[in-house]
């Protein structure tokens, strides 16, 4: 039997460092059922019930803002956000060109034309000097979107809406519980748009929330998630849809939120001993520096960089395969808005074709060298489930990369090996 050195590349056969393993997601608890049968037992299953009213006014303590608002998911947060904020159809809004597409989508849906603009490299965030630059007479909105695991340069950004006159909607899908210089992510612009979809790291399995601090904004969103009905039962006068979620939906909320403060502090933790970790071993890859005004970072992912001239020619994806293999699963970024292939905006089902395609920015020939070096060559993830591993998963993480940077010539020549074979099957068939 053909033994395995322990500091052979999993990529070549040896055995994986990393053995323990990382909660899986999502984590639930005894309260959550407690309440799910009351619940269903009580047949008040929607329309603003007991768990929803509760889980609003917990999370807007939480977050900081005066007001919150549960709706169905994290994009439509973003549309009656922008719309409960003064967007009109043809009025533009400036988003990063990084993101999930949805932020883009969302945008594009209410009839707001959508420019994209670059990211700072290091945070993966939106660039404030590119807003500055992308603002002409009919901007109306910056969408900052605070990214994996960093954090957009508020200070600068508010300060260029205030300069400018635009209004500000964080999309805070990823930064549950975040604080800019103690202020909470989602309550520092106009309003924040959040998702509780099953990956974050408070879910439901889908759902979403706005908070806010201005009551006319709240009564707004109020009113386009509840089919045009206020907060007080009655008629608000105003084209709604029915954007709702359910009490099941608050119930697991509520409990997830109880557990919250308690992951975000394990993962802050296990980031920052990583970090460390990473700085101590060199080579290739980082931690994304730490702006120092960010007083508490919650992660939906941790963010790196991946030096590829440390990297003895290894390529971020051949980098990440090797990592894989050790047992240390990193991802890729998102694709950049402008080349995401379910942004097509000629399918029949965009509102987009409907308007003068003279007004809309011309994604297929944009190129944003930020994003596109980021998605291509550099940056790498690493998801909040794993964040929530013991000290001991931390340091298999450490060791892990450490092999790997001890072995970079092999794992170039082990890749294009296999990517030669790939390539050579395919030209036969
Ligand atoms: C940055 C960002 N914005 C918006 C959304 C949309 O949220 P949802 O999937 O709940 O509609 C997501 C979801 O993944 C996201 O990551």
């Amino acid at each position: 039997m053909k033994m395995m050195k322990a500091d052979e590349l999993a990529l070549a056969g040896g055995k994986p460092a990393v053995t323990l393993k990382c909660p899986r997601w999502p984590v639930s608890g005894r309260q959550e059922l407690v309440w799910m049968e009351k619940v269903v037992r009580s047949g008040k299953w929607s329309w603003l019930g007991p768990h929803e009213r509760a889980f609003c006014e917990e999370y807007a303590r939480f977050i900081g803002s005066k007001y919150c608002v549960c709706l169905a998911n994290g994009t439509v947060t973003i549309q009656c956000a922008l719309q409960a904020v003064g967007m009109k159809p043809g009025d533009e809004v400036i988003v990063p060109g990084l993101t999930w597409v949805a932020t883009a989508q969302a945008a594009l849906d209410i009839g707001a034309n959508v420019v994209l603009v670059d990211i700072d490299p290091e945070t993966l965030c939106i660039d404030p000097a590119a807003i500055e630059k992308a603002i002409t007479r009919k901007t109306k909105a910056i969408i900052p979107v605070h990214l994996y695991g960093c954090m957009c340069d508020m200070d600068a950004i508010m300060k260029i809406a205030h300069r400018h006159k635009l209004k500000v909607v964080e999309d805070v899908a990823h930064q549950h519980g975040s604080r800019w210089r103690n202020r909470g992510a989602g309550a520092i612009g106009n309003a924040g748009s959040f998702s509780f979809q099953q990956s974050k790291p408070l879910t439901c399995g889908e759902g979403g929330a706005v908070t806010c601090n201005d009551k006319a904004v709240y009564d707004t969103i109020f009113a386009l998630k509840q089919v045009g009905w206020g907060p007080d039962g009655k008629p608000a006068n105003r084209y709604g849809h029915n954007y709702s979620m359910t009490e099941m939906q608050a119930v697991l909320l509520r409990g997830g939120l109880q557990r919250l403060t308690r992951q975000i502090a394990l993962r802050e933790d296990n980031a920052q001993c990583l970090a460390a970790g990473l700085q101590k071993i060199g080579g290739p890859l980082r931690a994304v520096r730490r702006d120092p005004r960010i007083t508490r970072q919650a992660y939906y992912a941790m963010t790196f960089v991946f030096d590829p001239s440390l990297a003895d020619g290894v390529t971020k994806a051949e980098y990440a395969k090797a990592l894989a293999a050790e047992g240390c699963a990193m991802g890729g970024t998102y694709a950049a808005v402008y080349k995401n292939s379910l942004l097509n905006l000629y399918d029949t089902t965009s509102p987009v074709p409907f308007r003068d395609r003279k007004t809309i920015q011309n994604y297929r020939a944009l190129k944003l060298p930020n994003v596109e070096k980021a998605v291509n060559e550099t940056a790498l993830v690493m998801s909040h489930p794993q964040l929530l591993g013991t000290r001991g998963y931390m340091t298999q993480w450490v060791q892990a990369i450490a092999k790997v940077n001890d072995h970079l010539g092999q794992v170039k020549a082990l890749c294009r090996k296999q990517a030669d074979g790939k390539k050579g099957q395919s030209d036969k068939c």
